[in-house]
């Protein structure tokens, strides 16, 4: 096996790994150097794909403050979020998106050179930055991987996995990861690990998430004895676009309905009136169950979104990809209802951390959606997901340039136990992973999906177990999407027994034996063989 070793690793190449990237090479002097590995193209991420925007309060946004913010991030959260979290992720908002500018990030601007600030569902004020329309995140993501290939202190190893963190002692020193191309492993030995590897929505069968979404960095460190937080809370975005047959869903932006869409069934009749006085700009997860109990009411597999009273050119300069994207797929946005599902978007749970990253394990560190802060809560509030990315990237890079990061410089007896296991040439037959993992996807929509029962619950963890034996493996695995597979299994595992523990409905958790929100929040916390309820 190969060897190397760097000051920081960075897990994920979404906007959380791409700005840690940047500002870590920016403030500290490194003598082993900075690598970022993904596991497909640098850039590939749920950033990506994110449309409606960023989170800014801007000193120069007149009609908003960091109260406002707060407050509207705390009602979305269901008595679930931080106080502290969200006053510092708000109160460095402005900061921090400067410094992005810096990079040559760009938001829109209106006729007068001022920024078009944006609504959203559930924010009182527009405050939501966006780029391209509608291609926030794409546009976020090429400046910052520009910027990442072109500095010459930034490693990068592109279609690589990271598999086992090396843990000793609950200090973490590294990582083992396998080449998808040429299936090599390297054991990489660093004082400073970053996970930045995004979300969880491809357990689920339909989802907004592209296929690099399967829950690695949970896994992981869950199996490094991490502290897991809150893992029952998946967003379920109320507006994907539901064509037949696909799974993967596109976005149709929030910010659609932040400008006058409704959301009309079969009839064309508007229906959000009877499920919250904000109606189509509730909080999501009210958005989520209504259009899902519209499905069920009516057996239909998707309601509608009435964008055609807005005006066109409006339209087509505001959402110009949505436009495109429908438009392929026969739907005239300005003239046709568009069908729309609620689809897996966001995970809520994570790792739990402090907002300079760290984790319950020395030397590991996790920021954006694969950490729980504390910002989000029950319930994420719009576009305030890439603020916490930006911001806790620009934390942890903070936080480093004061250690010292010496990694080590032999192997460590403790974890050459760990690198044996991925040193063994074993025989391994070929795993139809693909159905297996259809296989998965469905049960957790089944059973852990956006209405959930002990009784749903209990019966999809038993479908997991039975699945679980057509899949033999437990370290070493073939390729990819067999480690991807792996950690699927896991972390759909945890996810329900964090549902099972959490006898109450909570934000986007709603178990329809336990209507009723306690008085009291409070979270679940996992780890290792552990699981307990802490307020
Ligand atoms: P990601 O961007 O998901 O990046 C994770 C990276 O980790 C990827 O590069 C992946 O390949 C890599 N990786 C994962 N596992 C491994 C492994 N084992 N080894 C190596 N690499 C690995 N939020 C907003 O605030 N505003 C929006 O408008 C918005 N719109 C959205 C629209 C869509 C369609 C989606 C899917 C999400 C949207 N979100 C939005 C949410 C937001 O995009 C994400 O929460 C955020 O981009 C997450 O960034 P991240 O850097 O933490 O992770
Ligand atoms: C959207 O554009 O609707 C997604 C925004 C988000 O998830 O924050």
């Amino acid at each position: 096996m190969k060897y190397s070793r760097y000051s920081t690793v960075i897990i994920g190449s979404g906007i959380a790994g791409l700005y840690a990237a940047l500002k870590i090479e920016q403030q500290t002097n490194l003598n082993d150097g900075i690598l970022l590995i993904t596991k497909s193209k640098l850039g590939e991420s749920n950033s990506r794909y994110a449309q409606g925007g960023m989170v800014g309060v801007l000193k120069e946004n007149k009609k908003d403050s960091t109260t406002s913010h707060i407050a509207d991030t705390i009602k979305a959260g269901a008595g679930l979020s931080e106080f502290n979290t969200v006053k510092f992720i708000s109160e460095n908002s402005d900061s921090v998106i400067k410094d992005l500018l810096k990079f040559g990030v760009e938001f829109d601007k209106n006729e007068k050179n001022e920024f078009n600030f944006t609504l959203e569902a559930a924010h009182s004020v527009n405050r939501v930055l966006h780029s391209g329309g509608d291609a926030t995140g794409r546009m976020i993501e090429k400046t910052l991987t520009k910027d990442v290939e072109q500095n010459g202190n930034i490693d990068v190893y592109e279609q690589t996995v990271a598999v086992e963190l090396l843990v000793n002692n609950n200090e973490c020193k590294g990582v083992i990861v396998f080449n998808d191309l040429t299936g090599e492993y390297e054991a990489i030995y660093s004082s400073a690990v970053i996970l930045a590897t995004g979300g969880i929505g491809q357990l689920f069968k339909y989802t907004t998430n592209p296929g690099v979404a399967t829950g690695d960095g949970i896994a992981l460190s869950y199996n490094a004895g991490a502290v897991m937080q809150d893992l029952e809370f998946i967003q379920f975005h109320p507006t994907a676009l539901a064509l037949d047959g696909g799974e993967n869903r596109f976005l149709i932006s929030e910010a659609v309905r932040g400008e006058g869409a409704k959301l009309v069934n079969a009839d064309g009749v508007e229906f959000m009136h009877k499920y919250h006085e904000k109606r189509e700009l509730a909080p999501r997860d009210i958005v989520t169950r209504a259009n899902y109990n519209e499905m069920l009411q009516n057996n239909t597999d998707h309601v509608y979104l009435n964008a055609a009273c807005i005006d066109k050119d409006k339209l087509a300069k505001r959402f110009p990809n949505i436009s495109r994207i429908c438009l392929e797929n026969g739907i005239d946005i300005s003239k046709d209802f568009i069908p729309v599902a609620p689809a897996a978007h966001y995970y809520m749970g994570g790792v739990k951390t402090n907002i300079e990253g760290e984790t319950s394990v020395k030397g590991l560190y996790a920021i954006g959606e694969v950490a729980s802060t504390g910002l989000h809560g029950g319930n994420r509030l719009a576009s305030n997901s890439l603020l916490e990315c930006v911001v806790c990237a620009y934390e942890v890079a903070n936080y480093l340039k004061n250690k010292e990061l010496n990694p080590p410089k032999q192997i460590d007896e403790n974890l050459k136990t760990i690198i044996d296991k991925y040193s063994k040439e074993l025989y391994m037959e070929e795993l139809d992973t693909e159905s297996l993992k259809h296989e998965l996807q469905d049960i957790m929509w089944r059973g852990a999906g956006i209405l959930r029962s002990e009784e749903t619950l209990t019966n999809a963890l038993n479908e997991i177990n039975e699945l679980s034996k057509k899949f033999p493996r437990s370290v070493k695995c073939l390729n990819k999407e067999e480690y991807e597979f792996k950690n699927m299994l896991n972390v759909s595992k945890l996810i329900i027994n964090a549902a099972l523990q959490r006898k109450e409905s909570r934000g986007a958790h709603y178990r329809t034996d336990f209507p009723k929100t306690f008085e009291e929040g409070t979270h679940t916390i996992i780890k290792k063989g552990e699981m307990s309820l802490v307020k």
